[in-house]
């Protein structure tokens, strides 16, 4: 592996071009392996956002509890199996996780092109990508060459961040995948599209937390009554458009974040700061965000011979 590293890095110079390599990931990994690989990715991911806009931010979630478990290693996408306990039927994703079957539309149409070639875990970090761009935020290139796992870990699933968590739960739960303090508070801005259950807000908007704007309060117990209703959905950003902004920040700003983990971000801690920063500069909250976004897509990646291609990214080969 140690010289395989160094011969790239070598074949990088030789190149006189900055490789833009994560760890071991390259953007130019299906460069000949399969070239289009890109354009179909963005093709399925446009008809599907298409029929429905939410989608994208289903798919944007999906990478996250992919890498956050595990690493970016598709182990998400596993169905129960013998010895495979699935993390679909994690807190965090039982009931909530959703756009599986807009990766197994990708993988279908990928395979035809080019067989046993492209991983699942790549296939939903440009998933995700595209997403966020069609959705009207930052295009970036994204680093590509991750493999799949042959496990999945339900215990880490139940670890993924809460949204009663306090902001130095939420900053040790990402110190603890190599993320700061900026990383997530800038991923945290992909709340600006997507909706919440009524299960996830309903102590903050019913008097649990005092950090919230009263007529935003009101609104929002009008789709989720004290008791009942566990499963009626709110975005998480309102006026709910589904397309990426700043709104999200602008709302933390008045209090008006949906989450109690959200509010955290800014009341009265250190990521007060980039709260207000992102509220009033769209454009250094998109760059941040491709940034971090590249660097959650590095968390744990499989490469070189670790893992493998999976045929179908419901099970192991
Ligand atoms: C910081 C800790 C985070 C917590 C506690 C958290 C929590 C949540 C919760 C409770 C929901 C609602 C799920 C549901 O009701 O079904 C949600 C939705 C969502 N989350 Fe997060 N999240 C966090 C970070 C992130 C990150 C880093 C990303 C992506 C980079 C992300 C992307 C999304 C998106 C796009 C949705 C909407 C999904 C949809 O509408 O299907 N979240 N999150
Ligand atoms: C936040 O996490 C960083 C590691 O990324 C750590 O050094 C720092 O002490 C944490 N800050 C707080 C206030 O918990």
């Amino acid at each position: 592996m140690a010289s395989s590293t160094k011969l790239f890095a070598t074949v990088c110079l030789l190149a006189l071009l900055s490789c833009s390599v994560q760890g071991q990931l390259s953007t130019t990994f299906y460069a000949r392996s399969c070239k289009n690989v890109e354009q179909i990715v963005r093709s399925v991911v446009a008809q599907a956002l298409k029929k429905e806009a939410r989608m994208g931010a289903s798919i944007v979630r999906l990478f996250f509890h992919d890498c956050f478990v595990q690493g970016c290693d598709a182990s998400i996408l596993l169905d129960a199996a013998p010895g495979i306990a699935t993390e679909k039927n994690a807190f965090g994703n039982i009931n909530s996780a959703r756009g599986f079957e807009v990766i197994d539309a990708i993988k279908q149409q990928v395979e035809r092109a080019c067989k046993a070639t492209v991983s699942c875990a790549d296939i939903l970090a440009l998933a995700a990508r595209d997403s966020v761009s069609l959705l009207g935020g930052p295009n970036w290139a994204m680093p590509l060459g991750r493999r799949d796992s042959r496990t999945a870990n339900l215990g880490e699933a139940n670890q993924l961040p809460a949204p009663f968590f306090s902001l130095s739960q939420l900053n040790a739960s990402f110190a603890a995948k190599g993320l700061n303090f900026q990383d997530l508070t800038v991923l945290s801005g992909a709340h600006t599209v997507g909706s919440a259950i009524c299960s996830a807000f309903k102590n903050r908007v019913w008097g649990g937390d005092s950090n919230i704007e009263t007529s935003f309060a009101l609104q929002s117990r009008q789709t989720c009554p004290t008791s009942g209703g566990d499963t009626q959905l709110s975005p998480l950003t309102i006026p709910n458009t589904n397309r990426f902004s700043n709104q999200f920040y602008k709302n933390l700003v008045a209090r008006r974040g949906l989450l109690h983990s959200d509010q955290e971000l800014f009341n009265g801690g250190f990521t007060d700061a980039l709260v207000r920063k992102y509220s009033n500069d769209a454009k250094s909250f998109f760059n941040d965000f491709s940034v971090s976004m590249a660097k959650l897509g590095n968390i744990g990646v499989l490469t070189g011979r670790s893992g493998e291609v999976r045929l179908n990214c419901r099970k192991v080969n």
